[in-house]
């Protein structure tokens, strides 16, 4: 007998066509996992370009050549004018394009960067967000294109897009999904790159001005102390000469001497007084506070404490150098004079009243400022006209105010506004 199981004919198909269209799917299994590890090749070596234009050119050309495309184009979003520009174009003449702005609801383009979502489009010719006069300018003729976002940390940084132009080739759900991780992974080394790119700016202008520092501090030490150090060497050695023959004399010239030192004394204090630390150019006013704290803490053993009331913009240099030689100068004074157990360095900007508070207190032994100031030029000290010339600078005020016993307190006030950053102080 027989044993064999008879399938119906019908059955029989009905399973044929599901072997087929499971082996179907198994193809497309296996040409998605080939196209996503090309992807990810293809992502890893863009991602170790950290110089921005060439890595923007990469990525161009990865997604031409992975997509199997006609073109491609990359543009960046300009968070500032909130419009998109056309940075690299491939294939085609489309390099006139470069540079040219789309606002973010014009446009395919337009679309995805609005709506965060990519698009395939299968026929450009009949779809109204379509841009023909930029088609016209690509120099190729687009059939079917398809534009992803491009996302990083949810910040939408621009978008990619790759373009057919062989009728009858279209972009299909699977090559939607492979460019968007595509473009996910370039928008993280874009970012990487502008970080780089930004930091590479930084250490440069870092360079420029310690050099300009440098020479500034060479040519002043060069101009003052120097000339007066080399003329006080000379008169000591008449000096010298004199105690033999005219003895009488020696007083007059050592007086000379003594008045002469006296200057230097004030250039070197001035100079110092002018030496400002890099990061104060670099990082803004408050990083070179919390720097300069940090220093008097260890190396001096200071208690100083830095707080500020709100968080507020960076200010010109002008500003915040003079803000930072005020404190400088009232914190000397309170390590030299106070025997203070406590120094606070308060910020307290007041946006509302368009004023900035900076108060420097310490605890300690405090003085007699009508004194002090009544027998000032006799004096030959330079700090508290310093510290004035410097608020004057900034339209600000300066005020002491110190009690003998309880401490003292410097206070520079400045109008915010007028003395915040602008464009010539980067
Ligand atoms: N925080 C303070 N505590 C106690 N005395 C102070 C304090 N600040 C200033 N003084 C007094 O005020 C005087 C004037 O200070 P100022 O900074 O103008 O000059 P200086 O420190 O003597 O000299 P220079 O600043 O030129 O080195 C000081 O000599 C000191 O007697
Ligand atoms: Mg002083």
């Amino acid at each position: 007998m027989n044993s064999e199981v008879r399938i119906p004919a019908q059955e029989l198909a009905k399973l044929r066509v599901s072997a087929t269209r499971l082996e179907a799917n198994l193809e497309e299994a296996r040409q998605r996992l080939a196209a996503l590890q090309v992807v990810h090749e293809v992502a890893q070596s863009v991602t170790s370009e950290l110089n921005l234009e060439p890595l923007l050119h990469k990525i161009v050309s990865a997604a031409v050549e992975v997509m199997n495309a006609s073109a491609g184009s990359l543009l960046l979003l300009d968070e500032f004018s909130d419009e998109l520009v056309f940075e690299v174009i491939e294939g085609g003449a489309g390099g006139e394009l470069k540079g040219v702005r789309i606002a973010r609801n014009k446009g395919v383009v337009g679309w995805v960067a609005t709506h965060r979502k990519p698009l395939i489009v299968d026929d450009v010719n009949k779809d109204n967000r379509y841009y023909q006069s930029i088609a016209q300018s690509f120099g190729i003729e687009p059939t079917s294109l398809l534009c992803v976002p491009m996302i990083s940390r949810n910040r939408l940084i621009g978008v990619l897009e790759v373009l057919h132009s062989t009728p009858g080739r279209y972009f299909g759900e699977l090559d939607q999904q492979l460019l968007t991780t595509f473009a996910n992974q370039a928008a993280i080394a874009i970012e990487n790159a502008r970080l780089y790119e930004s930091l590479k700016r930084e250490r440069d202008h870092l360079v420029v001005v310690e050099d300009e520092i440098h020479k500034r501090l060479a040519r002043d030490l060069h101009d003052g102390p120097t000339q007066l150090l080399a003329s006080i060497v000379m008169s000591l050695n008449f000096a010298k000469e004199l105690m033999n023959r005219a003895p009488e004399l020696v007083p007059e010239e050592i007086d000379e001497s003594a008045a002469v030192a006296e200057r230097a004394l004030k250039q070197l204090r001035t100079l110092l007084f002018d030496l400002r630390p890099v990061i104060l150019e670099t990082q803004g006013l408050f990083p070179a506070l919390e720097l300069y704290a940090e220093r008097l803490q260890e190396t001096e053993q200071l208690n100083v404490v830095l707080t500020t009331t709100h968080e507020f913009a960076r200010l010109s240099s002008r500003a915040e150098v003079a803000i930072f030689a005020v404190i400088q100068e009232a914190v000397n004074n309170a390590r030299k004079y106070a025997y203070a157990s406590r120094i606070d360095l308060i910020l307290d900007p007041d946006e509302d009243n368009d004023i900035l508070t900076v108060s420097i207190k310490d605890n300690g032994v405090g003085f007699d400022v009508q004194t002090v100031k009544g027998r000032y030029d006799e004096r030959g000290s330079l700090g508290m006209i310093n510290m004035q010339e410097r608020a004057d600078g900034v339209n600000g005020t300066f005020k002491i105010r110190s009690e003998v016993g309880k401490g003292t307190e410097v206070t520079l006030s400045l109008p915010l506004s007028e003395n915040l950053r602008n464009s010539e102080d980067e």
